[in-house]
């Protein structure tokens, strides 16, 4: 906790050893994997320009040092620091409030985001083994497909090194929600950015559920309506993969999801309690640990997780056995079953 400049003067003045005097809430660090990706450069870009952090620090394997001479050159205010390759990782990450994972390879066309889980579990694995000695009390974002894997697996690796806290880790669904509303908006003729659509369960597939029946303003769908718009905000990650022909998933999209959750909790840091949708551990819906729901944010990340009252609730049942087999599959990934 901060303390301000008076009791840390008294505290000076009676001897004693303060071992960290970072405000975190006015001075936040916000850490970036994966940052000279895809994703990465323009959630740099877009991270660069919100006036709430105060510090970026882009971590890569390759290249950091050019995106970060190129974004230090924006005269905004957070300062950039670049880190390259495992051995400035726990630099990059060290007093982080904020880390945002998007580290990590993306679909081509034919592939599920399943497909991606050799290569990435094991990225998401050993970035989250340094999370957890350089930066315990983080908030963990991760972006990394598969998602409702990934969430488990980064989840296991804070546990075996005792210092998992459900509230501070998050599978980011941003997009799927950016993505409903302008679906929405565009269908219905509304303002994108007045329309509201909470999107629940996890982020693959059938697991991603479009709350229609919740949108805001209130809006009537017809039987056929909801039969064309729910498989398109499922399937609409491999619309951009397919219209990219190989080169790669949503990047420009994701970017502005990215900087908007992350946003979000910088604000819940600093005391602006806000709801968004995320996949968090959650009670929310029996039988299944992680689940994607509408979620207040604040100082401690998760400070209540806002239950799925819904019609669409055969939707919900049909994504709980598809999310355990995910959440398995990470968990036996880092108890090694
Ligand atoms: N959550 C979502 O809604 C969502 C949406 C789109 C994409 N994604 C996922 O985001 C991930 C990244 O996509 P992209 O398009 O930016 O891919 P990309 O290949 O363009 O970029 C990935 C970056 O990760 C870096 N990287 C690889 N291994 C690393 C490691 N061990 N440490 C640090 N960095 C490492 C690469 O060097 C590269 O710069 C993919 O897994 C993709 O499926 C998630």
């Amino acid at each position: 906790m901060a303390l301000p400049a008076k009791s840390l003067a008294s505290a000076a003045a009676n001897g004693l050893r303060l071992v960290s005097v970072r405000n975190s809430s006015s001075q936040p660090k916000v850490a970036l994997l994966g940052a000279s990706g895809g994703i990465g450069q323009p959630l740099g870009l877009l991270l660069k320009q919100d006036p709430l952090v105060a510090h970026l620090a882009l971590y890569d394997v390759v290249n950091t040092p050019g995106v970060a001479a190129d974004l230090s050159h924006i005269d905004s205010k957070a300062k950039v620091t670049a880190h390259t390759g495992a051995a400035e990782l726990h630099a990059a990450v060290k007093d982080a409030d904020v880390i945002v994972i998007p580290a990590g390879v993306p679909r081509k066309p034919g592939m599920t985001r399943d497909d991606l889980f050799n290569t990435n579990a094991g990225i998401v694995r050993d970035l989250v083994e340094t999370i957890a000695k350089a930066a315990p009390k983080a908030l963990i974002a991760i972006i990394t497909n598969p998602v409702n894997s990934t969430v488990p697996i980064a989840a296991e690796v804070l546990k075996k090194n005792g210092v998992y806290d459900k509230r501070r880790l998050f599978g980011v669904t941003t997009l799927d929600v950016v993505r409903s509303q302008a679906f929405v908006a565009e269908l219905k003729g509304h303002d994108a950015t007045k329309t509201v659509v909470p999107v629940v369960g996890g982020h693959a597939g059938i697991t991603i559920i479009p709350l229609l029946s919740q949108t805001k303003p209130s809006t009537k769908f017809s039987d056929e309506e909801i039969a064309k718009l729910t498989p398109r905000i499922q399937d609409a990650g491999t619309e951009v993969v397919n219209a990219k022909a190989g080169a790669g998933s949503a990047t420009l999209s994701m970017a502005l999801a990215g900087a908007r959750f992350a946003n979000a909790l910088v604000r819940g840091i600093k005391g602006d309690k806000n709801v968004q949708c995320a996949y968090v551990e959650s009670d929310a819906v029996k039988g299944v640990q992680y689940f994607s729901t509408p979620v207040e944010l604040g100082p401690n990340g998760v400070e209540k997780i806002l239950g799925v009252t819904s019609y669409e609730q055969k939707l919900i049942d049909a994504s709980v056995a598809e999310l355990n087999k995910n959440i398995e599959k990470g968990v036996a990934f880092v108890k090694g079953k």
